[in-house]
């Protein structure tokens, strides 16, 4: 980590007391620890952006694994991109329902598109490519 600067922020006093209420209410035990995590959000967002930057996240996939074929569609689909798709978790939530987790990294433009074209895929019921960051920088 790098050495810390101190700087000053004015700020309206209603906007604070409900910046206040809200990192209340999420468990900060200080403002600072707020503010570096809602810049380095901003910074995380700022980078899928770029479409040559390199991302990691997630796809969050629930689907009916009934539908005809359609595992098989979603899993040739995670092997056409396997050097992307760096793992998957599967759990099965009740006689019909699957929901899926894939951790994936790479190019931000190839990791949304795979993303896309994942969660787009009809008997998907619900999906969400969630961006992070591999941290470095942060
Ligand atoms: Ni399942």
């Amino acid at each position: 980590m790098s050495e810390l600067s101190r700087i000053g922020v004015a700020i309206d006093s209603d906007l604070l007391a409900r910046f206040d209420a809200l990192i209340a209410e999420r468990g900060y035990s200080n403002r600072s620890e707020a503010f570096r995590d809602l810049i380095r959000d901003e910074l995380v967002q700022r980078s899928w952006e770029r479409p040559d930057e390199q991302v990691v996240g997630t796809v969050t996939l629930v689907y009916d694994h009934h539908v005809r074929l359609l595992n098989e569609k979603l899993t040739g689909m995670q092997h056409d991109h396997y050097h992307n798709v760096l793992s998957t978790l599967h759990v099965h939530l009740d006689h019909d329902n699957c929901l899926e987790v894939l951790i994936v990294k790479g190019r931000s433009a190839e990791v949304r598109k795979i993303a896309e074209a994942l969660i787009s895929t009809k008997g998907v019921k619900h999906g969400r490519l969630t961006l992070t960051s591999g941290g470095a920088g942060l």
